[in-house]
């Protein structure tokens, strides 16, 4: 215990050395802070500027509406960096991705997913009796109190297992008001490990209650993708038998979706985070931002698209022509994404993956041939070429789930578990920053100006 202590705080320090290293290179080789300027109404601003570690730049512009009144306007965040951040980097033009500096091609042959969860959180690869003691902890927190099965008893059978994730990840803080504090250090690591080992079983509990089976009790003997698989899979009336291969899998599927640095459900985390509200609260917020199907939900949407491709009689090209027709919203469900403009590496890991569980199980899954005839004639597709529109992490992941015996219901949950890693970490370190202040940001009013109020008797 003690030995993970101090590995924590040496991570922490770690975090705040990368910090002042981030600093010191804020500056020109003379020694000068760098600055960038901006000319408005024949008055010129100097702004800051911020270089990362891995050279990209940003202008700060914190104090701009402070020294001249105005607000910079980015609608959907396009061109907003909202922090600094030193947990993920990727680079959409090369299709590059890294978690605390690490490939995730390498993370996702070397590692399991607990490993990752660690580093992700803590900064650092543990070593072996650090992450033995880790899993140990984790194993032991993995029983949701027995009040928590009664939501699933008011719950309808068919309640979205999205839904389901967040009332009940919202719920834990009911049950566990003794570590509600985010600036207390124990309490809050105390609830990163309730969570990441709660959350398989809260989401093994939402599909068992779907199908009308018992709920499968956590066994601690089993590793955390043997136990999920477990609690998902089996019945109590006979024995179940864990496939290594689906294991492996699910790890890598799990790390490949650990952290994606500030996309839309990790922004809510820190947005919720930014006001003291506790970690349960936070998670719960993104689960639900993630459920969107233009965010993680897209796995789900992407199945569903491709199984109705098939009903259709096969014809991708038809598709594809709908996808680039502006009358109509149809959109390529697994396609395009806001950063990655060359391709996802994500989704070469996970169709190399997918084709292997196929192989094993020796099926010729119909869903996973339209998939690949879609990107084939997508990718060489004008409309989809000239606007760098690549499969991303959500293309093959559904026809994996559908392999390991995951209902399509399921997909989008089985991303929250793999995400949430990457969430605790950025609500951690946006906790840790001197800098960190109640996210808040501005608007430009376009409504009606100051009118006399007129009565309800006169309207
Ligand atoms: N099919 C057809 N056309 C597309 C698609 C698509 N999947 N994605 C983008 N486009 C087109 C748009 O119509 C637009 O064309 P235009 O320039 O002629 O108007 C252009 O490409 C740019 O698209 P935007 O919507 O502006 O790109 P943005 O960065 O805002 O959106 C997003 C990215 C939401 C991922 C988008 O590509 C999309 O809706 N994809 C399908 C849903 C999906 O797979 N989401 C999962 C993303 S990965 C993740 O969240 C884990």
């Amino acid at each position: 215990m003690e030995k993970f202590e101090s590995r924590k705080k040496r991570n922490l320090d770690t975090q705040q050395e990368r910090a002042a290293w981030m600093n010191e290179h804020d500056k020109n080789e003379g020694g000068k802070p760098a600055v960038g300027k901006l000319i408005v109404d024949g008055l010129e601003i100097e702004l800051p500027l911020v270089v990362g570690t891995e050279g990209e730049r940003g202008l700060d512009i914190s104090k701009l509406r402070a020294e001249t009144g105005l607000v910079t306007l980015d609608p959907g965040y396009v061109n907003t960096g909202s922090t600094t951040s030193a947990i993920t980097y990727l680079n959409g033009e090369q299709g590059k991705l890294f978690y605390r500096g690490y490939a995730i091609e390498r993370l996702a042959a070397e590692c399991d997913f607990v490993e990752v969860a660690y580093l992700l959180i803590y900064g650092e690869l543990p070593d072996a009796e650090t992450l033995e003691h880790f899993r140990l902890t984790l194993r032991r927190h993995t029983l949701l109190h027995e009040d928590m099965r009664l939501f699933y008893d008011g719950f309808p059978f068919d309640a979205h297992p999205m839904a389901t994730l967040s009332s009940a990840v919202g719920a834990l803080s009911t049950f566990y008001q003794d570590a509600l504090n985010p600036a207390d250090k124990e309490q809050v690591d105390l609830t990163i490990i309730r969570l990441l080992a709660k959350l398989p079983t809260i989401a093994a509990y939402a599909h068992k209650k779907s199908v009308g089976h018992p709920y499968i009790y956590p066994s601690n003997e089993l590793s955390y993708c043997e136990n999920f698989l477990r609690m998902m899979f089996a019945l109590p009336t006979e024995p179940y038998e864990i496939d290594p291969d689906f294991v492996n899998a699910l790890n890598l599927l799990l790390i490949v979706h650990a952290d994606h640095e500030q996309n839309c459900s990790t922004s809510t985390v820190r947005m919720v985070g930014s006001s003291d509200s506790n970690l349960f609260a936070s998670i719960s917020a993104g689960i639900s931002a993630l459920w969107g199907p233009l965010h993680g939900g897209a796995n789900e949407a992407c199945v569903s698209m491709l199984e109705m491709i098939m009903a259709d009689g096969g014809n991708v090209k038809k598709y594809v022509d709908m996808a680039k027709d502006k009358d109509n919203n149809f959109r390529l469900m697994g396609f395009g994404h806001r950063v990655y403009k060359n391709f996802d590496p994500r989704a070469k890991i996970i169709e190399g993956a997918c084709k292997k569980i196929l192989q094993k199980q020796n099926t010729n899954d119909p869903v996973f041939d339209i998939a690949q005839q879609l990107e084939e004639v997508a990718l060489k597709d004008e409309y989809f070429i000239e606007r760098k529109l690549y499969p991303n992490v959500d293309f093959y992941s559904g026809v994996i789930y559908r392999a390991l015996g995951i209902p399509m219901p399921m997909f989008t949950a089985m991303f929250a578990i793999g995400r949430l890693p990457g969430w605790i970490a950025h609500w951690r370190e946006m906790h840790a920053s001197p800098k960190k202040r109640i996210a808040r940001p501005r608007q430009i009013y376009v409504g009606a100006t100051q009118r006399e109020f007129v009565p309800l008797e006169d309207r």
